[in-house]
């Protein structure tokens, strides 16, 4: 097609396109010329400014390596992540709501039982005990669940960010046992802000933002003829929880963990007082389970 106008440019791409085989790719990218293009006419992108946004693509490819993945942390801070969450599992009064899975998910955490600790250090910060149900949407528990958990620690650092902790530190897998059930022991986890020393700081400081994330622990909850459920714990006390960078809160997620100040008659082994608790169940639709390719090996 010979362009004439630049309003012939959209027609165009969108005739390049006609012959994708698959049908829903084309539908993605008929949609993506769409939008993107009047995007550009909403806004009359400038020659510059276009040369900007190729230079910060181009960067969340630098910086993402082995252990960094720049660009899921682009799609976290945009709210991209969250809104495919939610439009894909709707928060409903029964299903516990999905969320991010973020950029530190790895495959292979260690197989626990119950009542293990994943602290895998001699820390002294204070334990958090985790406890509740797995079921389906129908109440029925579900026995041999697979809970996958990963967190920070309390100093806010994810294991393949610090040195100084064990490879797969606060990391773990657990089955529910026949009544669905399961507890865990961890570490109280810490907020901690996005890295800000490549593009996404950039982005951030452009847009006036801070870079926090609040207290959280994450969790990918599968069952057969479930889907598989990517969720967090958000624990009540940051003033985060009202404006985390990544836009991944929703009510249902934030947990009320209590201190006890001394060890109860049937608390794990090793829990050493004063401690934290939270009751967290987790709710599943039945399904097709499917899982996530992790971000980072
Ligand atoms: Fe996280």
């Amino acid at each position: 097609m010979i362009l004439e106008s630049e309003a012939m440019v959209t027609d165009a791409v969108l005739y390049a396109l006609r012959h994708t085989p698959d049908p829903r790719l084309k539908t993605i990218f008929e949609a993506f010329v769409r939008h993107s293009h009047a995007f550009i006419r909403e806004v009359k992108l400038q020659e510059d400014e276009l040369q900007t946004a190729i230079h910060f693509f181009a960067e969340l490819g630098h910086y993402t390596t082995e252990t960094r993945n720049e660009m899921v942390q682009a799609s976290d801070v945009m709210g991209i992540s969250s809104l495919v969450a939610l439009l894909n599992k709707p928060l409903t009064d029964v299903e516990s709501p999905s969320t991010i899975m973020g950029p530190f998910y790895r495959a292979n955490a260690p197989e626990c039982d119950r009542d293990d600790s994943i602290s895998r250090t001699d820390s002294h910060d204070p334990q958090l005990v985790i406890e509740g149900q797995v079921s389906s949407s129908d109440g029925t528990p579900i026995a041999n669940s697979l809970i996958d958990v990963w967190q920070a620690d309390p100093q806010g650092l994810y294991e393949n960010q610090d040195e100084n902790q064990p490879d797969k530190n606060l990391r773990g897998k657990f089955r529910t046992d026949s009544q669905g059930r399961y507890r865990l022991v961890t570490l109280r986890p810490g907020g901690y802000p996005v890295p800000t020393d490549g593009p996404i700081g950039t982005l951030l400081a452009a847009q006036g933002r801070h870079a926090m994330r609040p207290a959280h622990i994450h969790f990918i909850v599968s069952a057969p003829e479930h889907e598989t459920l990517i969720t967090q714990l958000y624990i009540d006390e940051e003033r985060a929880l009202i404006e985390d960078v990544v836009l991944a809160v929703t009510a249902p997620l934030v947990g009320q963990d209590k201190r006890r100040e001394t060890a109860e008659s049937d608390a794990p082994t090793g829990v050493v007082a004063p401690y934290y608790g939270v009751t967290f169940d987790f709710q599943l639709r039945p399904g097709v389970p499917s899982f996530p390719k992790p971000p980072i090996p």
